[in-house]
């Protein structure tokens, strides 16, 4: 067996690549996390997995240059503005870098996770745009990339602020606007998927979604999973008219950009089956949607 780990994922310690990293694992491949701090719980986790570790930062060039050697494939991702981690400038410094890295290094693919408002035209909203302009700059190195677009998370809606502790949910869609959803499990295996086939998706932008959900969907499958009626509301228009980040999102699913356009049964013929809402409330998501049926008013807490 090789010493150099065959795949180098970005974010491990976090929810897009941990899930990769784990999807990696469980298809028997070997994996280097790069992560900032090895003595983190969830960076011991990683070891304890089976994962090795390299430490850096991604800030920092050289540290990105060192976890990629021997390599040859790496999934990037970074965190974005709402975080309130880093400036939109930075993200798309650190996804540059990334790339420019993996490029010097010769890794043979690198799979970009973007955003699905990501490569449409400007949004106006900076933690969309910055992933256009990672693409555009991934797009423009000769390097083979799979650029992935995955929708809002389910794992998102049980973020605080959003209700469902007080029986009553609230979140962006209108009646009539279904919007994709994914499952970070989903995503974890398409990414897992595409690492390990380079040749049949490099050169391929691919939006990701596990379902289209509507304002029913939610009510009913959430509903189910609590034991109690639990009602959906848009945001009010209050809300909308004091908060321009909740605003600017709504329109922008709306408007459809944000809605989705990923082709589910595409996503379905070529993976297998997407998790459904409902199975994602049985399964994965349980105890956070429990949690969060029990949590402690908050305010909205997205990112
Ligand atoms: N939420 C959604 O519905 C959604 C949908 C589509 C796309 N996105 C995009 O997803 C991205 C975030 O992904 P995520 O949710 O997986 O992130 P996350 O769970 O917040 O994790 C962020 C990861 O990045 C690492 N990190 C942060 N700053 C770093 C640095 N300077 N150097 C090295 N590592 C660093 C963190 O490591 P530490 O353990 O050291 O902190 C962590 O592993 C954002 O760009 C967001 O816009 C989100």
């Amino acid at each position: 067996m090789s010493l150099t780990p065959e795949f180098l994922v970005f974010g491990a310690t976090g929810q897009q690549g941990g899930a990769v990293a784990r999807a990696l694992l469980a298809k028997g491949k070997t994996v280097r996390a790069f992560v900032r701090n090895p003595l983190s719980d969830s960076a011991r986790q990683l070891a304890a997995e089976g994962i090795t570790l390299a430490v850096g930062n991604l800030s920092d060039r050289a540290s990105i240059d060192r976890a990629m050697a021997g390599v040859s494939g790496v999934f990037s991702v970074q965190t974005s503005s709402p975080s309130g981690l880093v400036t939109d400038e930075e993200e798309v410094a650190q996804g540059i870098a990334v790339a420019d890295s993996a490029h010097a290094a010769g890794v043979a693919h690198i799979v970009y996770s973007s955003g699905g408002a990501a490569g449409k035209g400007p949004t106006g909203m900076g933690h969309f745009d910055s992933k256009s302009r990672i693409e555009d700059h991934l797009r423009s190195l000769p390097i083979a990339a799979t650029i992935t677009r995955p929708a809002s998370f389910m794992e998102m809606m049980m973020l605080p602020g959003m209700g469902l502790d007080s029986g009553t949910f609230t979140f962006f869609m209108a009646p009539d606007q279904p919007m994709q959803m994914i499952a970070l499990e989903d995503l974890g295996r398409v990414n897992a998927q595409i690492l390990c086939d380079p040749h049949r998706y490099a050169g391929q932008a691919i939006e990701l979604s596990s379902q289209a959900i509507t304002v029913n969907d939610l009510a009913q499958a959430f509903s189910e999973a609590a034991g109690r009626p639990i009602a959906y509301q848009r945001f009010p228009d209050a809300v909308l008219a004091q908060n321009g980040f909740l605003r600017k999102l709504s329109e922008l699913i709306d408007e459809g950009v944000l809605a989705g356009l990923a082709d589910i049964s595409a996503l379905e013929r070529e993976f297998g089956p997407m998790t459904s809402l409902r199975q994602w409330l049985a399964g994965s998501g349980k105890a956070v949607f429990q949690a969060a049926l029990e949590a402690p008013r908050a305010e909205i807490a997205l990112r």
